[in-house]
């Protein structure tokens, strides 16, 4: 069922795109655009455009766009009608009662309890008589009970099925539980529980709802199944926007949050009074875990581990951070140990020393930049001070630039002006490297549509002629009678393109106002993305009729070639007669 259009456009009229987007995205006026860093991709040069004008959005860089509604359900995880609630909701317009389809909104509920039924159950059987040995190995890891309790923690029985078994109990159906993730489904088609044998961590949201679970192998059950074992997304749960620890620490960040790599080093570190340290749930640190970051707190302190991977993560986290505005520092913890380990061994306060000689990221590259050198030497000196030109290079800010520069000429006996000119020559180079990449990615809508409408590959020219017409139609509607005349949908040689001229045809048949939330629901959001870049175009600015004739043309002329290649019983002779005939006729149309 459908939220009425007119309550639709009401929302939309209380909601202007730029004061919704504008919490989440910095941004900056550009004609009459506004352009800012893709909240939905990493980038370093603004491709996410605002068109106040229509109420629209586009990323040229990932090919994200719609309107407020998509925005927000991308942004907050929501679909479609939720978005639409919630817009709702902020600006005080009322919803009517039925007529609205929430069974998606059921369904995640459902799951929300699913959830907390199994964290549970998880935590009744850590502290049974079965639960010991798990709660042996987390009391022996240092937790105190009153940690154990306060994250929640649980612990797996060694079954196929005792949470199954427990939540049919509890009257949730198959497909909900196989919704939640907490069961799977064997090839041939039996249920079992997917966490077996395992310390478990809830995983909690901003808004205190359980959204997933991560299982860790007790030690020397390492082998089966992996390490940890986490939920994968679900209607609820999205690994990629999380962060664990989120639920708590959201009240202790204002000033700065703590990132490390483990469920572990954030418990730890709570339990020690670092009640602002987040881990990210299992894979690398994303672009939209960092926009999460920068909602809450002003600096980001980098602790990950001393090893390669520690590293490498940290050059990735703080590059995302940088992007977000977010100052980032990182501090090396000493001994190749995990911040876990490192408060256990040396307590609180040593730790907190830790975190007051956090260094700057760029003072951590040109600290990390000398492993392996032997300053000492002549050659390791240069090859070290090669290396620090160049990360001091990438800096931004003229100033820092020059901080480094002075003080590494006083460490290293070197005069100021060799290194001035040798960061800056290589600043050049670097900027000439970026404004290549900048063009290939202006250059990548292309391909974009291309991973949209697949088709567009077969069939570039009736596709191109396609894309254009829609332009023109999403801007003069008037013109549709015409286009509707010519050129009847099922003449579209790409599917997609049929599919939104169809729906466009259909809105406007209904005397409808042409709006993409009238595609919301029958497009995917990436389809959407293509329609706003569609809508936003500058082609067909000019002319749009003549343009739209010429398009028609084309696609009618491709449609019959292909049918042409397609068919076996009519000659080419026969084709050429026709293509020939419907030629003239057009031209007489003139
Ligand atoms: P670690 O291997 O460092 O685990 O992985 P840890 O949390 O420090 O655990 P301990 O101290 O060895 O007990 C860091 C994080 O990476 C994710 C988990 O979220 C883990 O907390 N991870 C790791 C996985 O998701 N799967 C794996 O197989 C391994
Ligand atoms: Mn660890």
């Amino acid at each position: 069922m459908r939220i009425p259009e007119d309550i639709i456009q009401e929302i939309k009229y209380r909601n202007d795109i730029e004061s919704v987007i504008a919490p989440y995205v910095n941004l900056k006026r550009r004609g009459k655009n506004l352009v800012g860093l893709c909240p939905f991709h990493s980038e370093k040069t603004p491709s996410f455009t605002v068109y106040p004008e229509n109420g629209s959005f586009y990323c040229f860089g990932c090919g994200a766009g719609g309107d407020v509604f998509t925005f927000t359900g991308l942004m907050e995880n929501l679909d479609y009608v939720e978005s639409v609630k919630l817009l709702a909701e902020r600006s005080g317009v009322a919803l009517p009662q039925d007529g609205v389809d929430d069974s998606m909104q059921r369904l995640r509920n459902r799951i929300y309890d699913i959830n907390r039924d199994t964290a549970r159950f998880f935590h009744q059987y850590l502290m049974s008589e079965n639960g010991r040995p798990a709660l042996d190995y987390l009391r022996g890891r240092g937790l105190s009970l009153a940690t154990i309790r306060h994250f929640g923690l649980g612990a797996a029985p060694d079954s196929w099925d005792a949470l199954l078994v427990h939540l049919k109990q509890k009257g949730y159906t198959e497909s909900e539980l196989i919704a939640a993730n907490v069961v799977g489904k064997s090839q041939r088609g039996s249920l079992y529980d997917r966490f077996r044998k395992r310390v478990m961590f809830p995983i909690i949201n901003i808004r205190g709802n359980i959204i997933a679970f991560s299982g860790r192998a007790m030690p020397g059950e390492d082998k089966q199944g992996g390490k940890y074992v986490n939920t994968a997304d679900t209607p609820v749960y999205k690994k990629s926007a999380n962060l664990f620890g989120m639920n708590f620490a959201k009240n202790y960040c204002a000033e700065q949050i703590i990132l490390v790599e483990g469920n572990m080093d954030v418990i730890s570190l709570h339990q020690a009074g670092f009640q602002n340290a987040v881990a990210p749930l299992g894979t690398a640190f994303t672009t939209e875990q960092a926009n999460l970051l920068a909602r809450y707190t002003k600096e980001i302190v980098l602790m990950m581990d001393a090893d390669a991977a520690g590293q490498k993560a940290i050059r990735r986290a703080a590059e995302l951070l940088a992007n977000t505005g977010l100052s980032t520092r990182v501090v090396v913890i000493p001994d190749g140990k995990d911040p876990d380990e490192y408060i256990k061994k040396n307590g609180p306060e040593r730790f907190a020393a830790l975190l007051q000689g956090a260094v700057s990221d760029m003072e951590y590259k040109l600290l990390t930049a000398a492993n392996g050198l032997s300053l000492e030497t002549e050659e390791g000196k240069l090859k070290y001070l090669n290396a620090a030109a160049e990360i001091v290079a990438g800096a931004d800010d003229v100033v820092a630039r020059d901080l480094y520069i002075s003080r590494l000429s006083d460490q290293y006996g070197v005069s100021r002006t060799a290194l001035t000119a040798k960061v800056e020559e290589l600043r050049k180079r670097s900027i000439k490297t970026r404004r290549r990449k900048e063009i290939a990615d202006v250059l990548r809508p292309k391909s974009a549509r291309e991973d949209v409408n697949p088709e567009r590959r077969r069939s570039p020219k009736a596709a191109a002629a396609e894309e254009t017409l829609l332009a023109v139609l999403l801007k003069n509607p008037d013109f549709y009678l015409d286009a509707k005349e010519q050129l009847p949908p099922e003449k579209m040689v790409t599917a997609l393109n049929r599919r939104i001229y169809e729906i466009l045809l259909t809105a406007l048949d209904e005397g409808k106002q042409l709006d993409i939330s009238l595609f919301a629901e029958q497009l995917l959001p990436a389809e959407i993305g293509y329609l706003v870049s569609l809508q936003n175009s500058e082609k067909a600015r000019q002319n749009p009729k003549s343009v739209l004739k010429d398009c028609i043309r084309v696609i009618l002329e491709e449609d019959m070639m292909l049918q042409m290649a397609d068919s076996a019983d009519k000659s080419p002779e026969d084709w050429a007669q026709e293509l020939q005939k419907m030629i003239n006729q057009k031209t007489k149309g003139k």
